[in-house]
């Protein structure tokens, strides 16, 4: 097995799916993500983006001018990109859960396709982290997966966490609405809109609208990477098969 087949075999999802060429990594795709940015009214406010990764929804937050716009990510080459695309936006290479801002610094906190893959530990600490660095008053939004509906059976819970973990190898949790309300509440947040949208990462619709013209660099390059392919059309089944029980979730929270 050459290099390329044995990391495209290791990579986590979402990296192998940018290593195609898909920019939009987040499971609602753009049209929740721009539900989302809507409800947050972000002109002339300080705006810090958790997990920016490939940038797209901070090209958006961008165009809604901000008087700031900061953003957090883990990865260095993710971090080095969005540099070289944002100019004059302030990116720092760190962790969501400690991001090294002084206390109520922002207006708003957007996060997507972020804390549906921690531990409830670590989503604790990056939900406490956005309700430290917000000014009271300010507003949280996620974009995560869910699970539903809210009653879903322990058993089939867990084997569809199993699944999507050996399939996108990230070890994913995601929470029901009904919980994911309660991580935020328990952290100082009102819930003010939730939208439940459906799990479309790889559905072809999303896909074209999300990735328009770079539909064709994606499947070029799944023609010619098949241990891509046999990866994607994997995850695309475990997607399928677990499409009642799987969805997209955006929720905008107040900081009391
Ligand atoms: C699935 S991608 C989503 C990227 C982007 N938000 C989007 O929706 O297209 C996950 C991103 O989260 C970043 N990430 C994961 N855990 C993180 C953490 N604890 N702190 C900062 N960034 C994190 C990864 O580096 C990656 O860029």
């Amino acid at each position: 097995m050459n290099k390329r087949a044995r990391d495209i075999d290791h990579l986590q999802g979402h990296w192998l799916l940018a290593k195609l060429g898909k920019k939009v990594l987040r499971p609602g795709g753009v049209a929740l993500s721009q539900w989302m940015l809507n409800q947050l009214n972000l002109k002339n406010k300080d705006v810090v983006e958790l997990a920016p990764g490939l940038g797209v929804t901070a090209k958006s937050i961008l165009l809604h001018g901000p008087r700031t716009y900061t953003g957090i990510d883990e990865d260095e080459n993710a971090v080095a990109q969005l540099r070289q695309q944002l100019g004059g936006a302030r990116i720092v290479c760190g962790s969501a859960a400690a991001t090294g801002l002084d206390d109520a610094v922002c207006d708003v906190v957007v996060g997507e396709a972020m804390l549906s893959m921690q531990s409830e530990t670590i989503k604790n600490s990056i939900v406490s982290e956005a309700a430290r660095i917000l000014r009271p008053g300010g507003h949280y939004g996620i974009h995560e997966l869910a699970l539903v509906p809210n009653d879903v059976d322990d058993k089939v819970a867990e084997e569809l966490k199993k699944n999507l973990a050996r399939s996108i190898r990230v070890n994913a949790r995601p929470l029901t609405e009904m919980e994911w309300a309660a991580l935020l509440e328990q952290h100082g947040f009102v819930l003010e809109s939730i939208k439940v949208a459906p799990m479309g990462l790889l559905h072809p619709r999303q896909l074209i609208a999300d990735e328009k013209l770079r539909v064709f660099k994606i499947v070029f390059n799944l023609i010619r990477w098949p241990n891509a392919r046999k990866r994607v059309v994997n995850m695309r089944r475990v997607f399928r098969d677990n499409s009642k029980n799987l969805s997209a979730i955006g929720i905008v929270a107040r900081k009391l």
